[in-house]
């Protein structure tokens, strides 16, 4: 990467960011504290104030922030400035309950169109590049908060959002994007139908994909670069935080993400106890943002797991890729086990195509999962059998509990149009 391909954020060295950082934090808490009356009462509750952050370490005296915290001031009671600034809401649909919902300022849009043209420069995007965002728009942040930033960089947008999966393919052919935006899963889909209308997915003007939403695995790029010929690269954010654009994946390195810690401070807590962990530890992602104007949040806990690197092709540091969300952890017979564990193993195994799903039950008094995974369309049923007979033993012998496994025919598990959802909880009803 060359140095002038880089923003003045990119340009600060280790020293310079800490100090932009602690300024930057400083005024945050402030601004919380004064605007906000959940932070107000939160801190004084923990006996801080703004005052007594005079390291970066002094954050974590500072209480926590939840995703209920901010569903007990639905709609708009997080915001820190008056409702006639607000120029942008989004929401995330939880899948229980009240959504969460977040504000934007012009200042918090144009951040955040900054942050997402650098995400898409380190993904290897130029501007004149066409960009097919495929994320759904609306009140999710995929979208919007892509099209803005691809925008910014001075790239042609094709705002296709989410579904109508034969069309997406169609305008692929028709407009010859050189960039993809969507999330892995709902690429598979696209994949499949490119080889229903038989159209080779390699041969597309599609050279970089920027996949996010979702957890995804190292397998799981080598499936989708090797079937579109494609460098695909990650992009991480939560709308509470912004949306996408929190961090991201170089191409140079495809190594993590390096988070963008001039505007959104990064640290990892033992999810249980909330202690701070060192670097490279595992742990709970919690983020403080630095710059965000109509919707400051002060560590909030994301649950997603993972653990920081030091900076590679950025002086920022990285995260590695999420491992997934503490709510999606299944616990089996004791053992702890995540979907994207079971996507390694799936993708590992011949005969069998990168969808599955994973059904828990109840068998008297314990839990079961099945694995059910669709055989590729050329598998023999012999191929069928030793693929299930794989995936189990590999189960067993790398996570360390059993699993039944299901090879289904090609083309019956349900589809991704967005996220997918891999855990069907069949206990409640059993
Ligand atoms: O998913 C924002 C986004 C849109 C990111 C498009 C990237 C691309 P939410 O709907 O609020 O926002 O969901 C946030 O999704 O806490 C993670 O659990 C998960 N997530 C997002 N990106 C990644 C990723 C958007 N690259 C939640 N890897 C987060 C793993 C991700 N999980």
């Amino acid at each position: 990467m060359t140095e002038d391909l880089l923003d003045g954020g990119e340009r600060l060295g280790r020293e310079e960011l800490a100090a932009l950082q602690l300024e930057r934090l400083r005024a945050t808490l402030r601004h919380a504290y004064e605007n906000v009356e959940f932070y107000r009462r939160s801190f004084d509750a923990a006996g801080v104030g703004p005052d007594d952050c005079r390291t970066l370490a002094d954050l974590a005296r500072f209480p926590f922030t939840a995703k209920s915290d901010l569903r007990d001031h639905y709609p708009f009671g997080m915001f820190a400035v008056d409702e006639s600034r607000i120029r942008r809401i989004h929401a995330s649909s939880g899948t229980t309950g009240l959504p969460t919902v977040v504000g934007y300022t012009e200042g918090d849009l144009d951040v955040w169109a900054d942050v997402v043209a650098r995400s898409l420069r380190a993904a290897g995007v130029r501007p004149g590049h066409k960009v097919h965002v495929a994320y759904g728009y609306g009140l999710f942040t995929g979208g919007l908060g892509a099209h803005y930033g691809a925008e910014r960089l001075g790239c042609t947008v094709i705002p296709a959002s989410g579904g109508m999966t034969a069309r997406q393919v169609r305008l692929i052919q028709d407009f010859r994007p050189e960039v993809i935006m969507v999330t892995p899963s709902y690429m598979l889909t696209l994949l499949d139908e490119f080889e229903r209308q038989g159209v080779d997915p390699r041969a597309t003007s599609l050279e970089v994909g920027v996949f996010g939403a979702e957890p995804w695995t190292e397998e799981m790029r080598k499936e989708i670069e090797e079937r579109f010929a494609i460098d695909a690269v990650d992009i991480y954010g939560l709308s509470e935080v912004m949306g996408p654009g929190v961090a991201q994946e170089c191409v140079e390195t495809k190594d993590g993400l390096h988070i963008w810690e001039d505007h959104f401070y990064p640290e990892i807590v033992d999810p249980f106890t909330g202690e701070v962990l060192p670097d490279g530890e595992e742990g709970e992602l919690v983020f403080t943002s630095l710059t965000k104007e109509a919707m400051p949040v002060i560590r909030y806990r994301t649950r997603d797991l993972t653990r920081l690197l030091p900076g590679t092709a950025r002086v920022f540091r990285r995260m590695e890729k999420v491992t997934g969300r503490s709510d999606d952890m299944i616990i089996l017979r004791g053992v702890n086990l995540f979907p994207t564990q079971i996507e390694e193993i799936v993708l590992r195994t011949p005969a069998v195509a990168p969808h599955f799903q994973l059904r828990l039950t109840r068998e008297g008094r314990l839990d079961a999962l099945t694995v059910r995974v669709e055989a590729r369309a050329d598998a023999t049923p012999g191929q069928r059998v030793e693929a299930a007979r794989t995936i189990a033993a590999t189960v067993k012998d790398g996570i360390g509990v059993s699993v039944g496994v299901e090879v289904v025919d090609p083309e019956t598990l349900e589809r991704s149009v967005g996220k997918i959802r891999r855990i069907v909880d069949l206990r409640e009803s059993a």
